[in-house]
């Protein structure tokens, strides 16, 4: 088997893209050997944890791994699964590409955008003191101290940290990422006017590392003020850079736009490892019941086989999905069909494989 890869069925909708993937990148036919690892509800049955550490070692040994999403309990003592992973493997880049696809009626044509999110700072690093703990009271003391800041005794509290360290490296991979994809524009979303430390700093990391991408044209833009901007003309915009937070609202955002959370996929991609994934979560209101729209996934498999080095085979699983939406006629619920989510990945691996030039 040429590629090892790691699948992660995961919760909800989870096993069900998963399986729909599966069988479109088996019909790719590049000889993966998958490693199925439990993350999530399932392997808290199997392992008694959300997260186990054979599943962590098991993306470390292959080094690529394909998932499906993971329910995050909402309550106390949890953290999100996706949160550990991407901080655990160090997965610093989200990338995700938001472009329309044939036959899928939206507000806007033409929309081609990628979204470049950092993926283990910000509000999302997961310091939080929670309200009337003694470590929130201390806190509040020290604020005091320090700052004569006066917190409300009720409050809690989450902290946002973006450092110098975490600005540059997804500044530089971005800009990489824009001038080898042909890509023609950088645009960085920011609030630095009001949160001068943090997304002062992100700010400034493009500032300064710009200067070593002068053919990659750049700006930078408020993330209020390129909200109204994407809702009204999204095709002025290329590949978006953006902190943590807004990375993760903004792609919902970019969701909509060419037509839901069951048509975006995507990458987290650290100097070691990758993990790819749809932007979606488990869609719980529709799980078990073979709604879920595959594309997502499907197309995150397509960019895996991209960083695999399967130009020809992603290619062809793309042209599959483009194909079969285009004529229209299997189609899941989100896009107005009835569908299941195995006959449209059926129908996209046929496409796929139609399109091939064959065997070589
Ligand atoms: P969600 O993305 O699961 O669902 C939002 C809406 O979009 C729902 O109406 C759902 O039916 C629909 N939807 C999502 N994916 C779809 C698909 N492939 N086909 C058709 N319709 C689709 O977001 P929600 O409800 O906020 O989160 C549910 C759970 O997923 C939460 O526990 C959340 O923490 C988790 N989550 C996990 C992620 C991951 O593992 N990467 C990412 C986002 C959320
Ligand atoms: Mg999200």
């Amino acid at each position: 088997m040429a590629h090892r890869i790691v699948l992660i069925p995961g919760d909800g909708i989870g096993p069900e893209v998963a399986a729909a993937a599966k069988l479109v990148l088996d019909a790719a036919d590049v000889g993966i050997e998958w490693i199925e690892m439990p993350a999530g509800a399932g392997a808290v049955e199997t392992h008694g944890e959300l997260l186990p550490d054979e599943t962590l070692d098991a993306i470390r040994s292959c080094r690529v791994a394909i998932k499906g999403p993971i329910t995050t309990p909402v309550g106390q003592g949890f953290r999100s699964v996706n949160v550990a992973l991407r901080q655990g493997l160090d997965l610093f880049a989200a990338v995700r590409p938001a472009r329309s696809l044939p036959g899928v009626a939206t507000r806007h044509p033409h929309v081609d955008l990628v979204i470049v999110r950092e993926n283990t700072e910000d509000l999302y690093k997961g310091i939080e003191f929670e309200r009337d703990s003694e470590q929130a009271a201390a806190l509040r003391q020290r604020m005091r101290d320090i700052a004569g800041i006066e917190l409300r005794p009720d409050a809690g509290v989450t902290l946002k940290p973006i450092s110098v360290t975490g600005a540059q490296r997804i500044v530089r991979f971005a800009f990489d990422y824009a001038r080898t994809h042909g890509r023609h524009r950088v645009t960085v979303g920011h609030k630095a006017n009001v949160m001068r430390y943090s997304d002062g700093i992100f700010l400034q990391a493009a500032i300064e590392d710009a200067r070593e991408f002068p053919d990659v044209p750049w700006d930078e833009i408020q993330i209020d003020h390129l909200s109204a901007q994407l809702a009204r003309s999204p095709q002025a915009f290329d590949v978006l850079l953006l902190p943590n937070l807004y990375g993760d609202i903004i792609s919902d955002l970019c969701a909509g736009l060419v037509g839901g959370l069951g048509l975006i996929p995507g990458a987290n991609i650290g100097w070691e490892y990758a993990v790819f994934e749809a932007v979606h979560g488990s869609a719980p209101d529709i799980a078990g019941q073979q709604k879920a729209n595959p594309v997502a996934m499907i197309l995150s498999g397509a960019m895996m086989l991209r960083h695999l080095g399967e130009m020809e085979a992603a290619a062809n699983v793309e042209w599959g999905v483009d194909e079969t939406l285009r004529k229209g006629e299997i189609r899941t619920p989100d896009l107005g069909g009835t569908a299941t989510t195995m006959a449209l990945a059926e129908a996209i691996a046929a496409e796929a494989m139609a399109w091939a030039p064959g065997p070589s």
